[in-house]
């Protein structure tokens, strides 16, 4: 199957979106994970005076993640959905968190910029067409050893792992989701963590576009060896690889 893309995907999370929290709230661990991620990125609580970016914030479960992590934080949350963050935007919210309609490609015009101390994804890389663009945006957007945590479905690489996710999707969310008229997003969110990186190609291909103390980071329960948080930080300059 072709993977949706760009203001395809768009589309499909804004029909998507009445039914998201719902279907999450299913997910046993979700938000647990999140929250786990954000406390990954390892910056000091309550995070006071520091300013964090959550990119593909959906309906804003990854903004609440940050939100436990870093309540003193200033947080911008941005998604490409308008369906998605107009969910995220009705929740209550303080007042150092703001919502951003915009792709991560096009952050820019967004009025969106740096420096940022951390940079948050959650279950957007496999999203994106280009992940090495958007990840040298991300770079570029933090401040010299700012932090990124990706929260992501990166399979380990091992079959069992892979067989896992396929028969999750098949047997307990395709069937949701068709019924619910999503059928085609789910099946994108299946084949694109089948087409997407390992776990340790994902790793390396941030080294690849300039962070350092990079780590790949496991979470419990059925996403053993499917779901990762992978950490690292804004390396100086000069130890970008060549692409
Ligand atoms: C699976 S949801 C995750 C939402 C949220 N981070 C969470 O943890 O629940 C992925 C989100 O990424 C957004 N997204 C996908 N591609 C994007 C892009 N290129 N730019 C910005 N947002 C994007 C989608 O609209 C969707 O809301």
């Amino acid at each position: 199957m072709t993977l949706l893309r760009d203001a395809d995907l768009a589309t499909a999370f804004d029909h998507a979106a009445q039914s998201y929290d719902t279907l999450v709230a299913a997910n046993p661990g979700y938000h647990a994970h999140l929250r786990r991620s954000a406390r990954r990125l390892g910056l000091p609580r309550p995070g006071t005076g520091l300013r964090v970016l959550d990119l593909g914030c959906g309906t804003g479960a990854s903004t609440a993640a940050l939100r436990a992590a870093l309540p003193g934080a200033d947080i911008t949350a941005v998604d490409a959905s308008a369906g998605m963050l107009e969910r995220a935007a009705a929740k209550p919210w303080p007042t150092n968190v703001r919502f951003v309609c915009a792709p991560a490609e096009r952050l820019a015009e967004a009025g969106v910029e740096g420096p940022f101390d951390a940079v948050f994804a959650a279950y957007l890389f496999r999203n994106v067409s280009d992940p090495d663009a958007v990840l040298s945006t991300v770079h570029d957007l933090l401040a010299p050893h700012g932090r990124l945590a990706v929260h992501e479905y990166t399979l380990s690489g091992r079959p069992a792992h892979r067989a896992v996710w396929t028969a999750v999707c098949r047997g307990l969310v395709l069937p949701v989701a068709t019924a619910l008229g999503d059928g085609e997003l789910y099946r994108h969110l299946w084949r694109s963590v089948v087409d997407f990186d390992t776990v340790d190609a994902f790793a390396d291909r941030l080294r690849a576009n300039g962070f350092d103390q990079v780590r790949a980071l496991p979470l419990p329960g059925w996403q053993t060896g499917i779901t990762h948080t992978v950490v690292g930080r804004r390396a100086d300059a000069t130890a970008r690889v060549a692409r």
